[in-house]
C-alpha cells in the first residue's frame, strides 16, 4: 500500500538526499560518522574499526526482518564481545532488545547466530522516513528466519550488559506466560511498573496499569493493529498478528498486566497512585 509511486519517490529522494549530505559532511569532516558503543568494555567503535575485526563477511540479508540488501558487511558479536548473562541492544530511538543467555541459547540450537551488520552502502530507510544505519543487529544461519523481529535491531547504537530491573514476578502459571511473553515482544518498547530498558512507548504499568483504563476488547485491538484504534503520522507500534502472537499469549499478557494492578478500592478510597520509588 506504501508502495504508491509517490511514496516510492519520497522514499527514493530521502535516499538521495541522505547520499548527498552525507557527502557534504564527510567533505566538510564536521561530522564524526556514528559510533557503536559497546558498554561492557567501554569502547566506541566506527564503521571503520568494525571493517577490520576478525571475521568480517558478506552476507544476504535481503529477508523479511531488516531488509537491508543483498550484499551486507557483517562482523560476528562474538568477536566484539562475550554476551555472558545477557545483552541489551539500544537502537537510536530508544528501542531496546534484551536477550538474555538463555535466548541466545535457544537461538543457537536452531542454528541462529548474532552478527552486526555495517551499512557501507546507503540502506532503505524505514516506512516514515528514520535512517536505519549505520550498524544493526542481525542473524545469520539456518534458524535465522525463526528469530522474532524483536530481536533484529537497526539503527543500532549501544550494546550493554543485560542489567536493568526486572519485570515484576508472577505468580500462576499464566500470568507467567504472559511475563514471558511481555518480556519477549513488548518488553523493547514498553516497561512495566519501570522495570526494563524499553523507552519508545509508555510504561504500561504506571502511572494506571493499561487495564484500568482500557477493555480486554480495546487492548486485543491496539496489539493486533494499533491504527485500527487510533493513526497519527508519528505512530511507531506496529501490529502482532496472530502468528506473531497468538490469542492465548495475548490473553495472557493481559493476565499478568492485570495482575499488577492493585485492586479496586470496594468501597475504600482508591489509594494515591504514587509510584514506590518516588
Ligand atoms: C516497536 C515498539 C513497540 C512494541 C514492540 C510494542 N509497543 Fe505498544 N506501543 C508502542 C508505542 C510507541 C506506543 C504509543 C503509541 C504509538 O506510537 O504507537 C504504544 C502503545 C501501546 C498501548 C496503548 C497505551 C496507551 O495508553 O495508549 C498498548 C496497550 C500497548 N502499546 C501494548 C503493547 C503490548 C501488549 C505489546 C507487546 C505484545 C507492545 N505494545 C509492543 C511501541 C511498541
Amino acid at each position: 500500500m506504501e508502495d504508491s509511486a509517490m511514496g516510492w519517490c519520497v522514499r527514493r529522494c530521502c535516499i538521495v538526499a541522505c547520499v548527498a549530505a552525507l557527502g557534504l559532511a564527510m567533505a566538510s569532516g564536521a561530522q564524526a560518522a556514528g559510533v557503536l558503543a559497546i558498554v561492557a568494555s567501554g569502547r566506541s567503535l566506527s564503521a571503520a574499526d568494525l571493517l577490520h575485526v576478525p571475521g568480517v563477511k558478506r552476507a544476504d540479508l535481503s529477508g523479511p526482518a531488516l531488509g537491508l540488501g543483498r550484499d551486507v558487511a557483517v562482523v560476528p558479536l562474538a568477536a566484539l564481545l562475550d554476551p555472558g548473562a545477557g545483552l541489551s541492544f539500544r537502537a537510536a530511538d530508544a528501542f531496546v532488545a534484551g536477550i538474555d543467555a538463555a535466548a541466545f541459547a535457544s537461538a543457537r540450537r536452531t542454528g541462529a547466530e548474532p552478527w552486526i551488520a555495517i551499512e557501507t552502502t546507503p540502506w532503505p530507510r524505514r516506512r516514515n522516513g528514520d535512517d536505519r544505519g549505520p550498524f544493526a543487529l542481525v542473524w545469520l544461519g539456518p534458524g535465522a528466519a525463526g528469530v522474532p523481529r524483536e530481536r533484529w535491531v537497526d539503527s543500532l547504537v549501544a550494546i550493554a550488559p543485560l542489567d536493568g530491573p526486572a519485570l515484576p514476578v508472577a505468580q500462576t502459571a499464566r500470568t507467567q506466560a504472559g511475563r514471558a511473553a511481555f518480556a519477549a515482544d513488548c518488553a523493547p518498547c514498553h516497561r512495566l511498573l519501570g522495570a526494563g530498558d524499553g523507552a519508545l512507548g509508555p510504561d504500561l504499568g504506571q502511572p494506571m496499569n493499561a487495564t484500568r483504563y482500557l477493555t480486554f476488547e480495546g487492548f486485543r485491538s491496539i496489539v493486533r493493529d494499533p491504527r485500527a484504534v487510533r493513526a497519527w503520522p508519528g505512530q511507531r507500534m506496529e501490529g502482532f498478528s496472530p502468528a506473531a502472537l497468538p490469542d492465548a499469549q495475548l490473553a495472557a499478557i493481559w493476565a499478568y498486566l492485570g495482575s499488577l494492578s492493585p485492586p479496586a478500592g470496594r468501597g475504600r478510597m482508591p489509594a494515591p497512585q504514587h509510584s514506590p520509588d518516588r
